[in-house]
């Protein structure tokens, strides 16, 4: 089980890296050795068995899993395989797998997230609006009709996390103001707790969509912002280790406060 009490930043490599990014990952390892950080990197599914041999700085995953476990389909990659050569999570539900551009629709997403659980895989779930949707006004209803179709079986954390990525953001330089993520991330927990059977653990909610060194610590200063899904930003060393160091910092804030608090309350 993830450790809930650490933000968590993810890295999601989409089809890039080849046995020589190897060396990027050990350097990102090394950086991130000894900070208060669950750190993840979902790789191509061909680098998951040589990353995951690293060692345990870094959780290893996945982008995608298809929604069956084995058998006629060509090309196809299951979340048993994924589990077999070392990855720990998987995405499920990116916007570049979702239709228009991919070719997951919301009853697909749900089959390949039941999928990566009975395999042993967390999941982390992407959701996220298009700019039509959020001219519109209909930003919210989107996002929430999203993770309801995705949960059938209901939502725990001790699985599962939700990244909020609005498509718009996503590798474009544009971001939601705070108040918005924020807005978004209360509209996500309440349909989340709706779902949740009794004794669940809460679902940690991350953001996720151009975020950099200059963003992160503001976007990690929301309070429902439990971690971040870090595109571009996280392929080097250089770019992806200030983030996590953000991360690191928000993390000692939050142990600080509540040291605090405890002093206060004895
Ligand atoms: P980006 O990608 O950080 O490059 O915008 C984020 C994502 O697609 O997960």
């Amino acid at each position: 089980m993830p450790d809930q009490s650490m933000p968590c930043v993810v890295g999601n490599w989409k089809m890039n890296g080849v046995i020589e990014s190897l060396v990027e990952i050990e350097r990102i390892a090394r950086g991130a050795s000894g900070l208060a950080v669950d750190i993840r990197l979902a790789l191509p599914a061909t680098l998951v068995a040589l990353a995951a041999r690293l060692g345990d700085t870094l959780m290893i995953g996945a982008q995608d899993v298809h929604q069956q476990p084995g058998g006629a389909w060509t090309g196809g990659v299951s979340a048993g395989m994924l589990r077999d050569v070392g990855a720990r999570f998987t995405l499920v539900g990116h916007s570049e797998r979702r239709l228009p551009q991919g070719s997951d629709d919301d009853d697909r997403i749900a089959v390949k997230l039941a999928a990566a659980r009975v395999a042993g895989l967390s999941v982390i779930l992407c959701v996220g609006e298009t700019a039509d949707d959020r001219r519109a006004g209909r930003a919210e209803q989107v996002v929430e009709q999203q993770v309801r179709r995705a949960l059938p079986d209901g939502a725990d954390g001790r699985w599962l996390s939700i990244a909020y990525e609005p498509r718009w953001a996503i590798g474009s330089g544009a971001l939601p103001s705070l108040a918005e993520i924020a807005t978004m991330h209360s509209a996500i927990g309440a349909t989340v707790e709706l779902l949740a059977k009794r004794g669940a653990a809460p679902v940690p909610l991350l953001y996720g969509g151009s975020v950099d060194r200059s963003n992160a610590g503001d976007i990690l200063s929301i309070d429902s912002v439990d971690g971040l899904l870090v595109g571009k930003a996280s392929l080097a060393a250089q770019s992806f280790l200030p983030i996590v160091r953000a991360a690191a910092d928000r993390s000692g804030r939050h142990a600080q406060a509540s040291d605090l608090a405890r002093a206060g309350s004895l």
